[in-house]
């Protein structure tokens, strides 16, 4: 079946900026993603790690319970989790934030749930046996986010009526107070972890769920033998046993979060941004106002992440050259 529904768009597409604006692909400063541009350094790799077969009971999963407090199960990536639950429960409503990564609607549209947007969370009256919530925590690319009781006792609500809780925490690394995953964890439940942002370590595809045994046990079956490769399942778990290399990014991070918060408060209203510590968001008055910044930026090999139908512009945390660039970008918009 070939759907009418359009897939969603991302940053991080490099080379397609790079034929948009005519500039080599090398000189770009990509901002246009929340990965941690100082990435969790990856060592030379054993050459066991490229030709045997991954195996399930290696250190991924030992170092994952430790730093998430619980058993995990790792998936390629974050975004193959969010693709292949809609496949598992049988049609029912879903309600998606209004902003938030769009993959979340995108599949649960495409696998036949009827969806509702939503402002605030859905409360007590406003749910119906079977619901799912979907939350994004903190949210990309509003940065919003949620306290941990006021979603679980979402969950406790969603448990009587026999209804789901999905909550992404791609970007919980640097703040895991707020995370679910800290406190009781209902079965209804479903929480998502990726090594993608705070790790830095996108391009491995590894993420992780959490979810009750019967679920698990249908994601297993989907996920097959070997779906994470030998070098994803080895180079995660040393990042996710890294714990001296995790204090330091937490600090770097803060540091470039604040940095590239006063940088952009230079240039607009305090009440326009919107900061987390992986990403800024803007919010325009107007998405010509986004476009054009958004080419401003491009003429000048600076990619920003566009969200031209909620005039919203991100920008990813840089070190000092990248924002010294961005500053003179800026100076002449
Ligand atoms: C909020 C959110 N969740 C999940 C993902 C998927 O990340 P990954 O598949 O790399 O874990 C992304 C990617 O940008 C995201 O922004």
């Amino acid at each position: 079946m070939v759907s009418s529904v359009t897939a969603p768009f991302h940053g991080g597409r490099l080379q397609q900026a790079a034929n948009e604006f005519g500039i080599a692909a090398e000189q770009w400063l990509d901002l246009s993603t929340g990965v941690n541009p100082e990435g969790w350094p990856v060592p030379h790799l054993p050459a066991e790690v490229w030709q045997r077969l991954p195996e399930n009971d290696d250190a991924l999963e030992q170092a994952a319970a430790r730093f998430y407090g619980r058993p995990m199960l790792a998936v390629p990536g974050s975004q193959w989790a969010i693709q292949t639950l809609p496949m598992l429960f049988a049609p029912t409503r879903v309600w998606i934030p209004r902003y938030g990564y769009a993959e979340h609607a995108f599949h649960w549209r495409l696998n036949g749930h009827q969806l509702e947007t939503y402002d605030e969370l859905p409360d007590q009256h406003q749910l119906a046996p079977d619901d799912i919530v979907i939350a994004v925590n903190p949210n990309n690319p509003t940065g919003y986010r949620y306290q941990p009781d006021q979603l679980l006792g979402l969950a406790m609500k969603l448990q009587q009526l026999s209804g789901h809780l999905l909550v992404d925490e791609a970007f919980m690394d640097p703040s895991p107070r707020y995370s679910l995953l800290s406190g009781t964890v209902p079965d209804n439940l479903i929480v998502l972890r990726s090594l993608g942002k705070f790790f830095g370590l996108a391009g491995i595809r590894l993420g992780f769920i959490c979810c009750d045994p019967a679920l698990q046990q249908k994601l297993q079956q989907r996920l097959g033998p070997w779906a994470i490769s030998h070098p994803a399942r080895y180079v995660g778990a040393l990042a996710l046993q890294d714990t001296v290399w995790q204090q330091h990014a937490q600090q770097q991070i803060k540091y470039s979060s604040e940095k590239l918060t006063n940088l952009l408060s230079q240039h607009f209203a305090e009440d326009q941004l919107s900061t987390t510590a992986l990403f800024v968001t803007l919010t325009l008055e107007e998405s010509q106002q986004a476009r054009q910044l958004y080419q401003h930026c491009g003429q000048h090999a600076v990619l920003v992440r566009i969200f031209p139908e909620w005039q919203k512009i991100r920008f990813g945390l840089a070190d000092d050259f990248g924002l010294n660039r961005l500053a003179e970008v800026l100076e002449d918009f």
